[in-house]
């Protein structure tokens, strides 16, 4: 089915599942929200969406993040140039930090006598990360089911030291991801971004390499006509976007700052 969104000079058909279950509709509808009217974030609002975001699973139960919950403005402008200058993260509400926390199991682990090596491996780190993202996702669902905007950061990690530094992080924590909330500003909300077809993306039983390319190729005509709808023909088609991106590690002290926290791929072979 197709519905509109969006205010009107921005107008055009994207295509949304539109289905009779209002948390999948919701989650169909789901885009990046950078522009917000500045209305606080009712206090009981934001208690229940880290809240919900907290019961997100965890390795183990682990619990390896904690959440800096960011709202002094004078601070998220600084977040803002951390992240590289972002209007969106300076003109947001809330801007809170997901920090990858190996501090509290070391607690935990010392407690019951035991020394932690986990952050010095890959395991460890993707374990951090998988979850770290787990609850970045429900965080914006539960946002966004009280009609809040938000929009991942992950330029945070541009200038990972300098946050450390402002958040006052420990040794075995690392800021991972951040997110910015608000209340969006309708007026300057984006449609919905389109995807990769579907079949290439949920592959039955096995990889499908062809279906994978066939839908690169397919991808860049619609993404390409995503942006010109918008008016934005600037805008590079998929395969440049990820080309120019992945031609560089454009956050280049991301490994050397995981050190100076104490995590490192360091498994023994
Ligand atoms: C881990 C992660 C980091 C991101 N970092 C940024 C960021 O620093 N700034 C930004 O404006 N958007 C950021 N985004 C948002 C993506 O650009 C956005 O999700 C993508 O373009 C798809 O658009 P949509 O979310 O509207 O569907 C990030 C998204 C993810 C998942």
């Amino acid at each position: 089915m197709l519905i509109t969104n969006g205010p009107k000079r921005f107008r055009v058909q994207t295509k949304v599942m539109v289905t009779v279950n209002p948390t999948l509709n919701q989650l169909n509808q789901r885009r990046s929200v950078r522009a917000f009217t500045g209305e606080p974030v009712k206090p009981g609002d934001l208690q229940a969406i880290l809240a919900a975001t907290q019961q997100a699973p965890s390795s183990i139960n682990g619990q390896q993040l904690s959440l800096i919950v960011v709202q002094d403005r004078e601070r998220i402008a600084q977040i803002a140039k951390v992240a590289g200058g972002q209007p969106q993260v300076a003109g947001a509400t809330v801007f809170v930090a997901f920090v990858v926390d190996f501090n509290r199991t070391a607690v935990a682990a010392e407690k019951a006598g035991f020394e932690q090596v986990i952050p010095r491996s890959a395991e460890g780190i993707l374990t951090g990360a998988v979850d770290a993202g787990i609850a970045l996702a429900t965080f914006q669902a539960a946002a966004g089911a009280l009609g809040y905007g938000t929009t991942s950061i992950g330029g945070i990690r541009r200038n990972p030291a300098e946050l450390i530094a402002l958040l006052e992080l420990p040794p075995l924590t690392y800021p991972i991801v951040g997110a910015i909330l608000g209340v969006p500003d309708e007026e300057r909300l984006p449609q919905v971004k389109p995807r990769v077809p579907l079949e290439s993306f949920a592959m039955p039983e096995r990889y499908d390499a062809d279906l994978v390319a066939a839908g690169v190729r397919a991808y860049d005509q619609t993404l390409r006509s995503w942006w010109d709808a918008q008016g934005l023909d600037q805008m590079p088609d998929y395969s440049k976007a990820v080309g120019t991106a992945y031609s560089t590690v454009y956050f280049p002290t991301v490994a050397a700052t995981m050190r100076e926290q104490g995590f490192e791929f360091a498994d023994e072979a």
